[in-house]
């Protein structure tokens, strides 16, 4: 039997990775990040000192083909009690380096969507999304032979990297609502609370050492615009996805919301 995918699409900061991974632990599904792969392209173009100009990225593609990229789950914290739910920790490797930290800096954060704008670089990444995909799966199927998975989150992960997905979610949320919430991680990073979703992960650094909410808001609504307007796998909600607004849900209510779907349709 084919393994069961979870696509999870969604704008910046709607919680798709905490919610993939807690998603993938509770079913026993691999995870990939696929973002975090446009971020080592982003990474790479930086090292190289590649700009933005279209012209200067034509090598950028071949460059991340030729990358070894790994995305990995760590086992994350235990759960503070019984039920409550666990989020792995994510680690990436770049060439054997850890790049978990490095490509969550501003200057990536900055960078990334329009390193993702480019076709030639997104069909790179392509391929190494539906290898990771495979890896992730056949380790998932071998542990749970009937129940084998993976959850891959993402802004085209039903529309374009797996359009044949048995369950797709749209993650949205208010725009004030992302904001808020990136901006209370990057206060608590490094000390995260317990209990909060990302404790002890690598998280995104804020633009300026004392950003505002509205500085946030501003970065997130650009980054946005880019991936809502490009030419190629624009951010789009797929016509068979469900939508999950969680401006007002526990983070606990939309997992366990997301695994019984997924259940649902085993
Ligand atoms: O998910 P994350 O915020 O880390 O993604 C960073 C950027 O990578 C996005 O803003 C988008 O430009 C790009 N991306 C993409 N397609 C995906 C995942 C991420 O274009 N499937």
């Amino acid at each position: 039997r084919r393994a069961f995918t979870v696509a999870i699409d969604g704008p910046a900061a709607s919680g798709k990775s905490s919610t993939a991974r807690a998603v993938a632990h509770e079913l026993g599904f691999g995870y990939i990040d696929s973002g975090s792969i446009y971020r080592c392209a982003t990474l790479l173009a930086l090292r190289q000192g590649i700009s933005d100009a279209a012209e200067d990225r034509a090598g950028l593609a071949a460059l991340v083909g030729q990358a070894d990229i790994d995305v990995r789950i760590r086992p994350g914290p235990r759960p503070a009690g019984p039920g409550q739910i666990v989020v792995p920790d994510v680690q990436v490797l770049l060439d054997g380096e850890d790049v978990s930290r490095a490509i969550r800096s501003p200057e990536v954060n900055r960078l990334v969507a329009a390193v993702a704008s480019d076709g030639p670089v997104r069909d790179a990444v392509l391929r190494i999304q539906r290898s990771l995909a495979a890896a992730a799966e056949s380790l998932s199927t071998a542990r749970h032979p009937a129940h084998g998975g993976v959850v891959m989150d993402g802004r085209d992960i039903g529309t374009a990297v797996f359009p044949n997905a048995e369950l797709k979610i749209y993650l949205d949320a208010s725009a004030m609502a992302r904001a808020i919430r990136r901006w209370d991680q990057m206060s608590s990073q490094g000390n995260g609370p317990a209990g909060s979703a990302d404790a002890g992960n690598a998280q995104e650094q804020p633009p300026a050492a004392h950003s505002s909410v509205e500085d946030i808001a501003r970065e997130l609504e650009k980054r946005d615009y880019t991936d809502i307007n490009r030419k190629h796998s624009p951010l789009r909600i797929a016509p068979d996805a469900v939508v999950i607004d969680n401006t007002n849900m526990t983070f606990e209510r939309q997992v366990h919301a997301i695994a019984d779907l997924a259940r649902e349709r085993m």
